[in-house]
């Protein structure tokens, strides 16, 4: 490695959300939000923010100055401006940082053929000489400068060379080489830092920084064989939000150097542990919501379903684990609950939630559990809570669901067919008519039941989010007052990703309740199964 001038020998975190992040499109965050994304930067303890593009627009002036302001303090990050290689635009990016106690200008150029004569219509000369005058323009207003030749990766390295050694001859502190739209391959980018370290007059003295993009997935490959050539800086964005396919995303970079240090020699300074606060901040303003499956951020990076890597988890998480939650932010891995896991995560997870379930019941949960995976992709705390709750306060079955068929809208008159099997098993099948799924739905089970009672309460609710949630349905019924019944109370509870199933469920489980309780003896059925079709459903008794 060429060696550099560093005090200290840390990598310096260049943050740049606000700015090439704020370039991708649709990511557009209002000055009060960046600035609230910019305290956050500061707590997550980056060394500089890229706080805007001050010639850009008057708002990104007011917003990179009020960062600057607010957030650009003695102990903050300094705050740096973007700015072409124009004198208007160096002016405006000092008049943006001027209030920092640590301001930097960021000045840059192209330095590729294609981008030089297609898009500046400049010649080597004449960009070799802008960049003399305007690094020399920018460090008469500020001490600290970083200067970057744009489109690096695919610029001639003996004239980037030239260009750079002037730049440090007129005060650049930083140089920058941005793979502006993400061509190099690791082995190129690491390679072509050594080329320039060892190449550039005074290379020793300045702090060399990696920064980008993702258009072949490998900005993070490529940002981390930049730190193993040299680079000391490296210019990231949270979640990796950028131009095109984004920038190399900072907490990739900032794990990888802490999980792996034998490999890389050389840490960051930043508080691991604001990570995914900072993620979810920066995707909660920008509208660009993180993959499930990003590194380190995304909702399944500490998330495990498969049984055998549950099993390995709950014995040792670093079976499975190469850093820990924790170190990123999170309270604790996720086992999540679907149809690949086991019974063993099922008893751990119910445990956690506070269920002591005996053999038979964890038995009849599971079994329920892995019907429920089957229809919904997450199983989720609540899901388990409304399985357990089934288990533990279901009765006796005497009377169980077993097909439920509706048929209601409007016009027309909402009718149930239910299929219910009773003591002995035998099966029934009655019709219900009345004002909704739900009435029809208990006229039919009454038809078949015949145990009469007032419904005193009904309650339905989603237990989980989306569109496949179970429907967890409780109800309360009084049985008569007369006789056996002594006017008790008694409740009932159903859950299914089928509201009105789970009501069947819920009111049925209430009326074994009540029989049990009550002690209704059946005589029907004693041959053995058989239908018996219920035709006159006998009316409700309020
Ligand atoms: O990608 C790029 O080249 C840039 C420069 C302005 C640094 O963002
Ligand atoms: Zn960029």
């Amino acid at each position: 490695m060429a060696g550099q001038a560093r005090s200290e020998d840390y990598v310096r975190i260049f943050d740049t959300t606000l700015r090439d992040g704020e370039q991708s499109p649709g990511a557009t965050m209002t000055s009060a939000e960046k600035l609230e994304v910019a305290r956050q930067l500061a707590v997550l303890g980056i060394d500089v923010m890229e706080a805007g593009f001050p010639a850009a627009s008057p708002d990104d002036l007011e917003g990179v100055r009020r960062i600057a302001r607010e957030v650009g303090g003695a102990n903050g990050p300094v705050i740096a401006g973007l700015a072409r290689c124009w004198r208007e635009d160096i002016d405006k990016a000092w008049q943006g940082v001027q209030d920092a106690a640590k301001p930097r200008i960021h000045a840059f150029i192209a330095t590729s053929d294609l981008h030089m004569e297609r898009k500046l219509g400049m010649t080597r000369a004449q960009v070799l000489s802008q960049v003399g005058h305007m690094v020399a323009h920018a460090r008469s207003l500020c001490d600290d400068i970083e200067f970057s030749p744009e489109d690096a990766s695919r610029s001639d390295r003996d004239f980037m060379v030239e260009v750079l050694s002037l730049a440090i001859k007129e005060g650049a502190t930083t140089l920058n080489i941005p793979d502006t739209v993400g061509y190099d391959m690791p082995v190129e980018y690491g390679d072509l830092f050594r080329y320039l370290m060892e190449h550039t007059d005074g290379a020793d003295g300045v702090i060399w920084s990696a920064h980008c993009h993702d258009d072949l997935g490998c900005a993070t490959a490529n940002t981390l064989a930049a730190i193993e050539a040299g680079a000391r800086q490296v210019e990231v964005t949270i979640n990796g939000i950028g131009e095109r396919a984004g920038n190399t995303s900072l907490e990739e970079v900032v794990m990888a150097l802490h999980t792996r240090p034998k490999i890389y020699g050389v840490a960051s300074r930043l508080n691991t542990t604001e990570l995914v606060r900072t993620s979810r901040l920066v995707a909660h303003y920008t509208g660009i919501a993180v993959p499930r499956n990003k590194a380190i951020v995304g909702e399944n990076a500490f998330a495990h379903e498969a049984g055998i890597h549950q099993h390995g988890m709950l014995r040792d998480q670093r079976t499975y684990e190469i850093m820990t939650p924790q170190t990123v932010g999170l309270t604790q891995s996720r086992l999540v609950l679907g149809k690949h896991s086991g019974k063993h995560a099922l008893r751990m997870r119910m445990e956690e939630l506070g269920f002591e379930l005996n053999r038979e019941e964890l038995g009849d949960a599971f079994r329920r559990f892995k019907q429920l995976a089957d229809q919904k992709k997450d199983i989720t705390d609540a899901d388990l809570q409304a399985l357990a709750n089934q288990e533990i306060l279901a009765p006796t079955e005497i009377f169980a669901l077993s097909e439920l068929q509706i048929s209601c809208g409007r016009p027309g008159m909402p009718t149930a067919t239910a299929r219910v099997v009773g003591p002995n098993g035998q099966e029934y099948v009655s019709p219900g008519v009345g004002t909704g799924p739900v009435d029809a739905t208990f006229r039919a089970i009454d038809a078949v039941v015949e145990a009469r009672n007032t419904l005193l309460e009904y309650n339905v609710h989603s237990v989980t989010e989306g569109i496949d949630a179970m429907g967890e349905v409780t109800v309360r019924i009084k049985s008569p007052s007369g006789g056996r019944g002594k006017g008790r109370v008694f409740g009932g509870y159903g859950a299914d990703t089928d509201v009105i199933v789970a009501s069947a469920k819920a009111y049925l489980a209430a009326l074994n309740r009540m029989l049990a309780a009550i002690g209704t003896k059946y005589t029907a059925g004693e041959s053995g199964p058989s239908t018996v079709t219920v035709s006159r459903p006998r009316p409700v008794e309020a």
